[in-house]
């Protein structure tokens, strides 16, 4: 008999589960969770002729390269502080309707300020649609300014500077993306060194299409405290155990790396699980979720279907992202207290044993 409610002897679906758990993301660009229909109406705004009729087909890439030259052209579609407040808005929204509560995002201004845009323009947008967001949404977000390691360490020592003269709590640290390929990451040594000067926390995208390698100079010559993607770590056994026994954390994003980076054939093939096992702090993320045309509840979606991992499991992976976040201790302090509870509420309506006490 179908009353509606919970079949208690059938077997809990952890990955719809997951899809509602509550979520910390710390590996999401803002300029990558641009909706297809927002960058087409922007571009025609500011007189940017894209190259594509229908914008999904701009979200259409077979490798890391590829998926660049299309964010590219996102990022120069932008022009205003308006542009700039409606693409944040829009994002934090999609992030809180996949259960985003807390997230930590990339913004890549340089691309822009090559065209001429200022970055305190840049910037005005980017705070006015964080303020809206938290009035209006359940998210909180910090931003990490991202330097496109492709145009070399100058402009990378003028974006830390900027950075520095901003609200911590608001711009709370730097970062550094796109390819790995040709790219000596020993050349950021003194714009990262700046930046640790300046009282900002420092991240870098490495060891997705470079080599574990670039891991180790992200942490011993730019003194990163987190790596994004980092799972090529795995190609070398005294670095996994390092990183694994000072549990720095990896940002890593499942999906992204089948679609964009081309680095498996379907999550479930991912070293995601394999990062786990060693002991790494591997946590659950999207990267581009608006180019992917996916949100951080497939990615854990998937790695509970693509690992067989159970809900405690999950639950587990939720909670790392915010031991992994920057968010000051009585933050992480409330959002523990509140993960807890949501999973014991998400718990009892699936009719499913409490991981937790009510307190
Ligand atoms: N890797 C490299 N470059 C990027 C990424 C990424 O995950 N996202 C946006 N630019
Ligand atoms: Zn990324």
């Amino acid at each position: 008999m179908d009353d509606g409610s919970p079949d208690r002897t059938a077997p809990p679906d952890v990955a719809a589960l997951a899809r509602r758990l509550p979520k910390v993301e710390l590996h999401c660009h803002l300029e990558g969770s641009a909706r297809p229909e927002t960058i087409a109406e922007l571009a025609r705004n500011n007189g940017v002729v894209l190259p594509v009729e229908d914008p999904r087909e701009l979200f259409e890439f077979h490798d890391l390269n590829s998926f660049i030259a299309v964010y590219e052209i996102i990022c120069r579609s932008l022009r205003t502080a308006e542009d700039f407040r409606r693409l944040t808005y829009e994002a934090l929204d999609d992030g809180a309707a996949a259960g985003v509560r807390y997230r930590e995002m990339f913004f890549s201004p340089g691309f822009v300020i090559g065209m001429g845009v200022p970055i305190e323009v840049v910037w005005e947008g980017i705070v006015a649609g964080l303020r809206e967001a938290e009035t209006d949404l359940d998210i909180r977000c910090r931003m990490i300014l991202d330097i496109d390691k492709p145009s070399g360490p100058a402009p990378a020592e003028a974006l830390v500077r900027f950075a520095g003269t901003q609200d911590r709590d608001v711009l709370i640290g730097v970062g550094g993306d796109s390819t790995e390929r040709d790219i000596d990451h020993r050349a950021f040594a003194e714009a990262f060194a700046l930046a640790g000067r300046l009282g900002l926390r420092r991240t870098v995208h490495a060891g997705e299409d470079g080599p574990a390698e670039n891991v180790a100079i992200a942490l011993d010559v730019l003194g990163c405290e987190r790596i994004d993607h980092g799972v090529r770590v795995l190609e070398d056994p005294e670095l996994t155990a390092r990183v694994a026994a000072a549990q720095v954390p990896l940002t890593v994003c499942p999906i992204s790396n089948v679609v964009i980076a081309n680095l498996c054939a379907d999550v479930a093939s991912h070293p995601f699980g394999a990062l786990r096992a060693a002991g790494i702090l591997a946590t659950v993320n999207s990267d581009d979720p608006g180019m992917q045309g996916t949100t951080i509840a497939d990615d854990y979606a998937q790695v509970a279907a693509g690992f067989g991992y159970d809900l405690t499991t999950m639950e587990t992976i939720a909670l790392d992202g915010i031991g992994a976040s920057w968010a000051p201790a009585d933050e992480k302090d409330a959002l523990r207290k509140r993960f807890l509870a949501e999973f014991d509420e998400l718990r009892s309506e699936a009719g499913l044993a409490l991981r937790h006490e009510p307190t």
